[in-house]
């Protein structure tokens, strides 16, 4: 083999995560601050580089916390802990730093969550793996743990159960999508988390490592024995159709592997640094392969905040946080934040515009078609909640990358406005013309043309999709959990109005349905989702299990009240048509537990199905029904809801108190 052929191709991203970095840093801090030895229980992570050089430093490692002295200091690893080994902690007097990653304590959030409402929990992962130990041990009596697809297969749950499923984080995804299709296919009504339980790390490194495969005659992982993602980017590779190893430490590097290889492909698991790499690099270059070309398949710039108890500034006395007690500071830190984000919003609609209407007045249209409907107002909710969730969360750094993440949702919302005002016939919006209808009107006036009506609503398709990608674009800077959530929202909203058209179409009233669809047409993106984006780019991504449960509840709570606004209220106030889902067959909650009670109303609904269709006489029937009391008590019941889902979240009371009050205020609203 000539030596011009011999190079390294390594991929990007690679290496220690988030989640990593925050564990070694936490050590090292609860050095600094309580001196040695402190104890550790566990690996910190799976990387005997990184034990050997903690314990250099005075860190004790222990394989359980009955080993710890009592009254000392104990940190949990990265990989979390049980509730049995939090209890023995508790007993022992430990002085307990919980370094578990932030997205394994999320799973650890949503197990219990699951155990409420579910018979059982499938756990997806190595039953000998610490993780896994630690969230199975959420509810013992009721988890199962399933390792592969065979495994899958086999699983015998008595008919009936109903069953939900979680994943370790550091699974490979195409396994992982594997058993869960065969779950679905065994268990219907399984559910599982809203979005992937395993970490952006793992599916980046994965992907890196996808990327690099190809071209590569072998692929070198450094990583150890025991790191599961590690082993899994090994297999990656493998599937890929490449020979793969997995590589502790340079030293292991045996020559003889090299022998007849041009490309060497070079990655690292989430729990190795970087100077590890470096030494294998250092090593293959005295071997010959002194060449390195990178191939980046993403980027990240993800970061975890320390746990609370080394924070200089806790979630209880952090900028944020505490101000959340003095109202008057808190209100000003939040508003100077979205006042960043109506600036940052007009700068892009002038810019764009102006470079448009450079080329062609026309084809400017779109761009203040939306300009003008971001002038019109609206309430902003998303950006609020975006903000709240990141300074909730006790954010304060990253503060560019949370107003471009509100601005994003609010040109998302510009975007649902603009679609859902041409599914939904709407005339009027925020207290005009709607897109739709202001362009037909031109069209019609100019007399060009062609179907007025049509023209308008081919100016608003446009309108919405370029408010689409204005809003992609300003998501751009958002990787990892944050990334996520992002993807996700954008995605359940335009499934939660399919269902909403479908079911009007279909006449279908029913009451579970209906409020599936609220929740997913509006309450996900409005509020859980907005929450947990400004807790991710916190660096606190284990918020967005309570973030969904006060959001899903909230959110739900919102929807419904706009659902009466549309049927009972004032459209001076609201800007928007009164009546309106009763002429368009909208089967919402009212709807369809007025059907359920009231045979009028029922009635009603069929005769529609052959004879023209009666908005006026549905109105007094849904009237007479009651049912709007009952919706005004399963939006009460839902505020309940919402502020029990706060109660043991980790977050400063100030913000609690103000998370409530903008519950109710959502919940009770007149526009
Ligand atoms: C209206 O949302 C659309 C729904 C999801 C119900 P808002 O009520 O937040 O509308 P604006 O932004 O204040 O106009
Ligand atoms: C729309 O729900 C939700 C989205 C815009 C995605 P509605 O159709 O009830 O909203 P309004 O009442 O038109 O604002
Ligand atoms: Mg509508
Ligand atoms: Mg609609
Ligand atoms: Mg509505």
């Amino acid at each position: 083999m000539s030596s011009a052929l011999r190079r390294v191709l390594l991929a990007e991203p690679r290496g220690a995560c988030a989640g990593v970095h925050r564990a070694i840093e936490t050590v090292e801090r609860a050095l600094e601050v309580h001196g040695s030895p402190v104890y550790v229980r566990k690996q910190i992570v799976h990387n005997e580089h990184v034990v050997r050089e903690l314990e250099e430093k005075g860190a004790r490692f222990v394989d359980s916390e009955e080993e710890v002295p009592v009254g000392a200091v104990c940190i949990f690893s990265a990989h979390g802990v049980s509730p049995q080994v939090r209890g023995n902690a508790r007993g022992r007097e430990l002085k307990v730093i919980d370094a578990t990653c932030p997205l394994v304590a999320k799973v650890h959030q949503e197990a219990r969550r699951f155990a409420r409402d579910k018979d059982t929990l499938i756990l997806i992962g190595h039953a000998d793996h610490e993780e896994i130990e630690g969230t199975y041990g959420e509810v013992p009596d009721r988890t199962v743990v399933v390792e592969n697809a065979e495994e899958a297969r086999r699983l015998d749950l008595p008919p009936g159960t109903s069953a939900a499923y979680l994943t370790q984080t550091t699974l490979s995804v195409d396994d992982t999508a594997e058993i869960v299709a065969v779950l679905h296919e065994r268990f219907p009504g399984l559910t599982g988390p809203g979005s992937a339980d395993i970490c952006y790390a793992s599916q980046n490194r994965q992907n890196a490592v996808k990327a690099i495969a190809g071209r590569s005659d072998l692929v070198l992982i450094v990583g150890s024995v025991n790191s599961s993602n590690s082993l899994r980017m090994v297999e990656v590779a493998q599937a890929a159709g490449a020979k793969a190893r997995l590589l502790p430490g340079s030293d292991l590097l045996d020559p003889t592997w090299l022998e007849g290889v041009g490309t060497v492909g070079l990655s690292a698991g989430a729990s190795v640094p970087e100077v590890l790499v470096e030494r294998v690099l250092e090593r293959l270059a005295e071997l010959g392969f002194a060449e390195v070309e990178t191939e980046v398949s993403a980027t990240e710039n993800v970061v975890f905040k320390l746990p609370p108890e080394l924070e200089e500034q806790t979630p209880q006395e952090g900028a944020g946080g505490g101000a959340a007690d003095d109202h008057g500071t808190v209100d000003e830190t939040c508003a100077k934040l979205l006042d960043r984000v109506g600036t940052r919003i007009e700068e892009l609609l002038i810019a764009e515009a102006a470079r448009w209407s450079a080329v062609d007045a026309r084809v400017a249209v779109p761009v203040e078609a939306i300009a003008e409907l971001v002038a019109a107002g609206g309430k902003r909710l998303r950006p609020l909640f975006c903000v709240s969730g990141y300074l909730a969360a006790g954010g304060t750094a990253d503060e560019d990358t949370v107003v471009d993440a509100a601005a994003a949702l609010e040109l998302l919302h510009v975007f649902a406005l603009i679609h859902d005002d041409i599914m939904d016939n709407s005339p009027t919006r925020r207290g005009a013309p709607t897109v739709h209808a202001t362009y037909a009107g031109v069209h019609a006036e100019r007399g060009w043309a062609g179907e007025s009506r049509r023209y308008g609503e081919g100016i608003a398709i446009l309108a919405g999709d370029l408010a689409l990608s204005y809003a992609n674009r300003l998501a751009g800077r958002l990787t990892g959990p944050a990334s996520e959530v992002w993807n996700e929202l954008v995605t359940e909203m335009i499934i939660g109005q399919q269902l909403d058209i479908a079911l009007a179409a279909e006449l279908k009233p029913d009451p579970d349905l209906a409020r599936w669809v609220a929740v997913c047409k509006s309450g996900r993106y409005t509020i859980h989702r907005p929450l947990a984006l400004g807790a991710s780019i916190a660096g606190r991504p284990e918020l967005q299990a309570a973030f969904e449960e006060y959001g899903v509840a909230a959110g739900e709570a919102f929807q419904l009240r706009d659902d009466i606004l549309d049927a009972f209220g004032d459209a001076e106030t609201t800007g928007k048509p009164t009546g309106l889902d009763l002429s368009e067959h909208k089967m919402t909650l009212l709807i369809a537990l007025a059907s359920a009670k009231d045979p009028a109303v029922a009635r009603l609904l069929e005769d529609g199905r052959h004879t023209d269709w009666n908005p006026c006489e549905l109105r007094d029937a849904l009237l007479a029904s009651g049912v709007r009391e009952e919706v005004e008590q399963r939006i009460d019941a839902l505020v309940v809801d919402a502020r029990a889902a706060l109660e043991d979240a980790l977050l400063p009371p100030g913000w609690r108190r103000r998370l409530e009050e903008m519950a109710e205020q959502v919940a009770y609203r007149d526009r």
